[in-house]
């Protein structure tokens, strides 16, 4: 908000924006931070896991019969914290939720020091909570507890070594599915044709009304066409969320055969979806591709169907672009219906992440079209319904990608997050460049949040902020880090090169991120003193990637910042060459 902004807020104005600023606030202290690196082998500590039981405890779990303790506090308070748009006043609202969370933390602290019983007893006098009603939560909560403290990865990884059986366990974060401990498992994936699961399918559906509005609000209409980055890993563990927001996307609904398996879809009438039928380009990773076939052949079916329902363009979208296609002569309907995209057979990944990482580009094309050159294998079913296995189909790529406004990928996991590895800006990021390119257009990106109490969709340069203040510059996020010594400091410079990474794709990072990176890591003498004692590699490393990111453009740093980097670029390179 600049000066001008600033003195013409109205004291009404001035609330809301307090409240939105401390809604923020709120938001980066409930992310589930990860305090340091997971060492093979060794059991989790009482007061490592506080904020992980305090996540598990924040969901309803029907399978469990237990229910996620902030609705039972707030419900036992009297207050609804679970529609916050209704009823009481935002501020209220805050207090409310505050109390909520200060309860929360309390009664997990109460667990964790004298046990169950005295837990239930403290929330039944605090909050009204009934002994009856938070027993079931807090008996999970202590199976968690007590699998986290036991440890069998190594004697696993022993008995596999020689060939000996490992007990089977599901695969998810511990949020998403306590189940998966104890851990040292051998994880087990999916059925194929289980996906999606009806209950995936029906947490996708508020997701995308949630990102349809929002691009409504912002770009003033529906996003005529998407494109979607589906992973393998993620539709595992969420039984194909993923897999069905492009479905809903769509307007089609799966459809089971006499063996319960999702054999088919069928279109969702217009009257009932309210809406147009989005086209959705779907750039699958090799894994997905892998794993779910049949999954595969189901989303290019669906397009296939939808292309080809005899209805109005302006409510279907996909049959609206691929009718023009066709009608341009350019190609045919098979070619011009083709959406889902992946590598060659045999072939993984986008490469974009090392592209960035090794800084061997020039221009953003380049970027682009590595993209496209990776994913441009076409999957599916034929008109004459032979199976299309990785044709490549650039062309058809590159006119699909035409077409996108929004690109959107869905984060399922509390421990990865978009600046955790580098397969996001690979991925999103890359596809995002590959649409600037076709659509000489930069299309909206989105993320959602599926796993917070409520599902949230939020922008790339949003989420991109958010994990910088949660992580990056979370001084219990690099502690913990430090704790692990020369990973940890190269951790770090990871985090920032993947920072950096959604400024070369999608130049979603403000220039604040860059100075205070700066300012934590490297022009404090203190810390710069202890990552280069750690792990002078990465500090320089780190130190190349805020000049790179300055000499690009991403970063407007101030001319004595600039030198200073320097020097301390120089004499890092001078220590580990021995000169210093
Ligand atoms: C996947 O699960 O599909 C995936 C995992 C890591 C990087 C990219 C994709
Ligand atoms: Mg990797």
């Amino acid at each position: 908000m600049n000066e001008a902004e600033r003195r013409d807020l109205t004291s009404e104005g001035r609330d809301r924006r307090v409240r939105e600023l401390s809604e923020r606030v709120a938001e980066i202290e409930q992310r589930l931070i990860p305090t340091g690196l997971h060492v093979f082998g060794r059991a989790t500590s009482d007061g490592e896991c506080a904020d992980l039981l305090r996540m598990v405890a924040s969901f309803d779990r029907p399978d469990a019969g237990s229910r996620a303790l902030p609705r039972l506090i707030s419900e036992g308070l009297g207050a609804s914290v679970s529609h916050p748009r209704t009823g009481a006043s935002g501020e209220d609202q805050l207090r409310t939720r505050e109390r909520v969370e200060a309860i929360l933390r309390e009664a997990i602290s109460i667990f964790l020091r004298e046990g169950e019983t005295a837990a239930c007893s403290w929330l039944e006098s605090e909050a009204n909570v009934g002994r009856e009603a938070s027993r079931p939560t807090f008996a999970l909560l202590g199976e968690v507890r007590s699998r986290l403290r036991t440890n069998g990865e190594l004697d696993s990884l022993v008995a596999a070594l020689r060939g000996r059986y490992v007990e089977p366990g599901p695969g998810a974060d511990i949020v998403q599915n306590p189940k998966v401990l104890p851990t040292g498992r051998n994880t087990h994936a999916v059925n194929p044709y289980g996906v999606p699961s009806d209950l995936a399918f029906a947490r996708a559906r508020h997701v995308v009304e949630l990102l349809l509005e929002r691009h409504v609000r912002e770009r003033g209409a529906l996003p005529r066409a998407m494109a979607l980055v589906l992973w393998g890993l993620d539709n595992i563990k969420t039984q194909g969320e993923g897999v069905a927001q492009a479905l809903w996307l769509l307007g089609v609904r799966p459809l089971r055969d006499s063996l319960n398996r999702v054999a088919d879809v069928e279109p969702i009438p217009l009257g009932e979806l309210g809406r147009p039928r989005i086209d959705v380009v779907m750039t699958v990773s090799g894994i997905f591709r892998d794993l779910f076939s049949p999954t595969v052949e189901l989303l290019d079916r669906a397009v296939r169907r939808v292309a080809a329902l005899d209805e109005p363009e302006e409510m279907n979208f996909v049959r609206g672009n691929v009718a023009a296609q066709a009608e341009s002569g350019s190609c045919a309907f098979d070619e011009a219906a083709t959406r889902v995209f992946s590598n060659a057979p045999g072939n993984y990944g986008a490469n974009v992440n090392f592209m960035v990482a090794d800084s061997v580009w020039e221009q953003d094309d380049a970027l682009a079209d590595l993209f496209v050159t990776r994913k441009c294998f076409a999957y599916g079913t034929d008109a004459r319904g032979r199976r299309v296995e990785g044709r490549e189909a650039r062309a058809a790529m590159r006119r699909a990608l035409s077409r996108v406004e929004a690109t959107y990928q869905n984060i399922d996991s509390f421990e990865i997050g978009i600046t955790d590895v580098d397969h996001y800006f690979e991925y999103l990021g890359g596809v995002s460049k590959a649409v600037e390119k076709s659509a000489e257009a930069r299309p909206a990106i989105y993320l959602s949040d599926t796993l917070s109490r409520e599902a949230k969709v939020r922008s790339l340069a949003e989420t991109v902020r958010l994990e910088t203040r949660a992580k990056t510059l979370n001084p219990k996020w690099y502690e913990g880090m430090l704790r692990h010594g020369y990973r940890g400091v190269a951790e770090i410079e990871s985090r920032v090169t993947n920072t950096f990474g959604w400024s070369a794709t999608a130049d979603a990072v403000d220039g604040w991120v860059y100075t205070e990176v700066a300012e934590t890591f490297v022009l404090d003498d203190v810390m710069l003193a202890r990552l280069r004692a750690l792990n002078p590699h990465s500090a320089r490393a780190l130190v190349g990637r805020l000049l790179e990111a300055a000499g690009r453009g991403f970063w407007q740093a101030e001319a004595d910042v600039i030198e200073r980097l320097r020097e301390i670029f120089s004499e890092l390179e001078d220590r580990i060459e021995g000169v210093a």
